[in-house]
């Protein structure tokens, strides 16, 4: 166990903040070890995957588990079927390159989102109309109140849009150890996604590894690379609003970009950020990205007080235009 360890490196917002305890665990048994010995359920514990959701507000009075814990294991179940289990430190878009090398396929539409494995279930992370709860069979936790190994099924998950059990359940409860996905051996493009179909010329002809190459063509097209820009990706959630509110809106707003949701419209938040004029914008270190208006910027000597009160602003400008409410995806500490 280390201790006071500087954090600012280790997300990809780069905000400045210290652990008072740390632990880099690089296997199963040693992320399963330190839950056991060092977890007190009455301290707290921050999991850091690749720190790609994360913005770091102050410093953290508790224990931080980096996971780096290895490992992919393929169980063949039918001709059009194999279940693989992954070890929760593995790198998010490895493993999805990994698959295309073995010939497992299901995934191709998520490449290069930054994070883990085990990170990928807590947010549900999804891209270019698949979200990683289409994939998942279980997710293999371990339970800090009953201080044992469980498995949840896809259903225990509570998957949503940008959010599980693990996000808004109880967060606290259980720490992702692996996570088993289901790919199938036939590859069957999913192209419904607009910013994607436009992009393929040739269906017919077109592999998993054309469409992977795609998304990551696409994705460096419009997200900024966190490496040279600091950011957590989208930092506001799409909104969904009833119908009649969409109407309204469309009426004031033809350009406004939405898709038919299950609880009325989802609405490109994005789009709505872009319209009211804040793309580009920057105050002093923080700033909304001049592609993309949903991911904000640390341009490198910001903290957590000055982006949050950045998207604070934002919030407040797109509630008085639009009567809606934008929530922030990541997770704040
Ligand atoms: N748009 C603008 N101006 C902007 C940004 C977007 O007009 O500044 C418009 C775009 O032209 C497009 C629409 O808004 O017509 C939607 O934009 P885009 O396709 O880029 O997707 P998004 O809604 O901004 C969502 C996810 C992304 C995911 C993409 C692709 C959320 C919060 N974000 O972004 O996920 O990669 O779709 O599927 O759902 C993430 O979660 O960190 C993330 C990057």
């Amino acid at each position: 166990m280390r201790h006071n360890v500087d954090l600012q490196q280790l997300t990809t917002l780069r905000l400045p903040a210290v652990a008072r305890q740390f632990i880099q665990v690089d296997s199963r048994e040693q992320l399963l070890d330190s839950l056991v010995s060092h977890d007190r359920l009455s301290q707290p514990l921050l999991v850091l995957g690749g720190g790609s959701n994360l913005i770091l507000t102050a410093d953290f009075e508790g224990l931080c588990l980096r996971v780096r814990s290895r490992g992919i294991e393929p169980q063949y179940l039918s001709d059009n079927c194999v279940r693989v289990v992954v070890q929760a430190g593995e790198s998010w878009h490895d493993f999805v390159d990994h698959c295309l090398q073995q010939g497992w396929y299901g995934l191709e539409n998520l490449a290069l989102i930054p994070g883990t494995v085990g990170a990928a279930p807590i947010q549900n992370i999804g891209a270019y109309g698949v979200e990683v709860k289409h994939l998942i069979d279980h997710v293999e936790v371990w339970d800090r109140e009953l201080q044992q190994l469980i498995s949840l099924s896809n259903e225990q998950c509570s998957f949503g849009y940008r959010d599980s059990l693990f996000k808004s359940g109880k967060p606290t409860r259980y720490v992702v150890i692996s996570v088993a996905f289901d790919l199938t051996l036939n590859f069957s493009p999913q192209l419904a996604y607009g910013g994607l179909s436009e992009q393929v010329v040739d269906v017919e002809s077109l592999s998993a590894r054309d469409l992977f190459n795609t998304v990551v063509r696409v994705r460096q097209q419009k997200l900024p690379n966190p490496l040279e820009l600091a950011n957590v990706g989208s930092f506001f959630k799409n909104p969904v609003v009833p119908q009649a509110h969409y109407d309204q809106l469309k009426l004031q707003y033809p350009g406004l970009i939405a898709y038919p949701d299950s609880h009325g419209m989802k609405l490109a938040a994005g789009w709505l950020i872009d319209a009211a004029g804040w793309k580009g914008y920057r105050k002093g270190d923080v700033g909304v990205h001049e592609r993309q208006a949903l991911v904000l910027i640390n341009y490198g000597g910001a903290d957590g007080a000055q982006l949050l009160a950045l998207a604070k602003q934002i919030q407040t400008d797109i509630q008085q235009r639009y009567d809606l409410f934008l929530d922030i995806e990541p997770r704040i500490i």
